[in-house]
């Protein structure tokens, strides 16, 4: 007589992340190796859907949807409910894409608040990291985050949430006190506690010494070659912006490509083409 078989009971959920997964440590792995890293904006279920399946490694839930999907002035408009429900889309649509999720406009200003709403973007979002605009003295949000638990990308350079304070988006760190502010910045924000550094719109000269004198990746937006990553907005990259920034190429007009598929979609309708036998539904019995 055979011995029973151990009960088994249903399936246990495995706590493993999928091998495929891209994790804060594989990009630590892959600035070792200077392999590049990449990055686009992402705002929604299906447009994460297509970009995961290019394999890109980041998807930046920018607080840059304020204006590219809502149509806002300024990217402070993108408020914390905003955020928590598009990140939580990407994420849905990219489940093994690392999600970094933009902190908005003056949801940081404390490091309790900071730790308060970077743990939602977390858990309610599914983020896996969350992004702040800073400069220096924001060492102890960032220290507070960190001791929370949360990993961090410190944005420096230019900071779209301060454009009205900063005289509108303009490049940062082209003079030589201008470049020593944010290579110290970045070094002190680093020492805090970051796990990513993103510089925008700055001189290769200051992404250089950034990459020098840190031990994270560093991500650039217009920053030059010296960066281990580079990130730009999708909707410059695919042609939805008038006058996009002198740093992103323009690599497909996906606005024409809507437009003509709408255009025929209307002619069919207009000249009775659509819809034909082969699209309705016949009665039962
Ligand atoms: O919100 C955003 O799109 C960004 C990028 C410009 C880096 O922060």
């Amino acid at each position: 007589m055979t011995s029973p078989k151990p009960h088994s009971g249903p399936a246990q959920p495995t706590l493993a992340p999928s091998p495929r997964r891209i994790t804060l440590e594989t990009l630590r792995q892959m600035r070792q190796r200077s392999e590049p890293i990449t990055m686009l904006t992402c705002y929604d279920y299906s447009m994460a859907r297509v970009l995961a399946g290019t394999g890109i490694h980041i998807l930046l839930v920018g607080d840059s949807a304020a204006m590219t999907v809502l149509g806002e002035n300024s990217t402070i408009h993108a408020t914390m409910d905003f955020m928590l429900t598009i990140t939580r889309a990407v994420r849905r649509g990219a489940p093994d894409t690392l999600v970094l999720a933009d902190m908005p406009f003056a949801s940081y200003a404390t490091p309790d608040t900071a730790v308060a709403n970077a743990a939602r973007l977390l858990t309610l979002g599914q983020a896996d990291a969350v992004k702040l605009e800073c400069d220096g003295r924001h060492a102890p949000i960032i220290a507070a985050l960190r001791a929370a638990g949360i990993p961090t990308c410190v944005h420096l350079g230019l900071l779209p949430q301060r454009a009205a304070q900063h005289g509108g988006y303009k490049a940062q760190g082209r003079s030589a006190s201008d470049a020593d502010k944010i290579v110290d910045d970045a070094t002190a924000l680093w020492r805090a506690g970051a796990d990513l550094l993103l510089l925008e719109a700055v001189p290769d000269a200051v992404s250089s010494r950034v990459v020098a004198g840190t031990d994270c990746p560093v991500l650039g937006c217009g920053a030059g070659p010296s960066c281990h990553g580079h990130v730009v907005v999708l909707h410059d990259l695919l042609g939805f912006t008038d006058n996009p920034p002198r740093f992103v190429d323009k690599m497909a007009d996906v606005p024409s490509v809507i437009s003509q598929a709408v255009e025929r979609y209307v002619t069919a309708v207009k000249t009775r083409q659509y819809p034909l036998p082969r699209h309705g539904y016949m009665m039962k019995g």
